[in-house]
């Protein structure tokens, strides 16, 4: 089975709107057209946070340019999202906000880490208790989507931004042995480690990047990107980032 993740895609309600120096829309519709091309058989399409960038007329952009999917469009919420305009823009198929996802062998869940007034995430207890009783009641190989980062990325601005109660969240997943992956956005640059035998993915952003391993905010020139997943029935995994080089947005983000 293959998956595709687009994270952070930073939409508004203007075409034109730029997060540095980057059209958001234009940089999202390239990254679309390269990869529905490369993986046309995706089963899902995961959206890691970061929809729009604290605008909510951006969620109708989000849904033109998806509405007509025919896979399910699993989204959760980022730091730049407003949870109520999202909800109420993306109640119905294709679209799902948060929740679990059975798809073949796999259980996906995705969680909300949204901390209203903070750009860092936090789970709530009602979340990591969803989050426990969905690993619980399914004993599929489970992929476990936030839009924080549950782990240090090695660069002090990002990890002082990350999920703030991530011991809890480990402690969860630690007790759960058929969780495969931990999936997350946010962080606008690749990442593919693994924490025991939980494979551990970061995918950069639809639009403007950040430079890995640095310890002051810095922007990343590299192009703008999804992930791609094969998933195996014996809970398998190969993935890949795939970077669009044909993205106009890269001489933009050097403004
Ligand atoms: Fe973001």
């Amino acid at each position: 089975m293959r998956i595709l993740q687009m994270t952070d895609p930073h939409l508004y309600g203007r075409a034109e709107g730029q997060l540095r120096g980057v059209e958001t829309d234009s940089s999202l519709r390239a990254v679309i057209d390269e990869a529905f091309a490369e993986v046309p058989d995706f089963a899902a399409l995961l959206v890691t946070g970061d929809l729009v960038q604290d605008d909510a007329s951006g969620y109708l952009r989000f849904r033109s340019i998806f509405s007509a999917v025919g896979q399910p469009i699993l989204c959760i919420p980022g730091n730049h999202d407003i949870p109520e305009a999202m909800s109420r823009q993306l109640c119905e198929p294709p679209f799902q906000i948060c929740g679990t996802r059975k798809i073949d062998a796999w259980q996906f869940v995705m969680l909300d880490s949204y901390d209203p007034g903070h750009v860092g995430g936090r789970l709530t207890p009602q979340e990591l208790a969803r989050l426990d009783a969905a690993l619980a009641s399914d004993e599929s190989h489970a992929m476990v989507c936030l839009h924080h980062h549950p782990i240090a990325m090695n660069s002090r601005w990002l990890d002082g931004i990350g999920l703030a109660n991530a011991d809890d969240f480990w402690r969860i997943i630690d007790a759960h042995s058929h969780v495969k992956a931990v999936v997350w956005g946010h962080v606008h640059q690749a990442y593919d480690g693994s924490r025991g035998s939980v494979r551990l993915f970061a995918t950069p952003s639809t639009c403007a990047q950040f430079l890995p391993a640095s310890d002051r905010y810095a922007i990343d020139l590299r192009p703008p990107a999804y992930r791609s997943f094969q998933l195996h029935a014996d809970g398998g995994i190969e993935t890949q980032v795939h970077w669009v080089e044909a993205m106009p947005a890269r001489q933009a983000a050097a403004r």
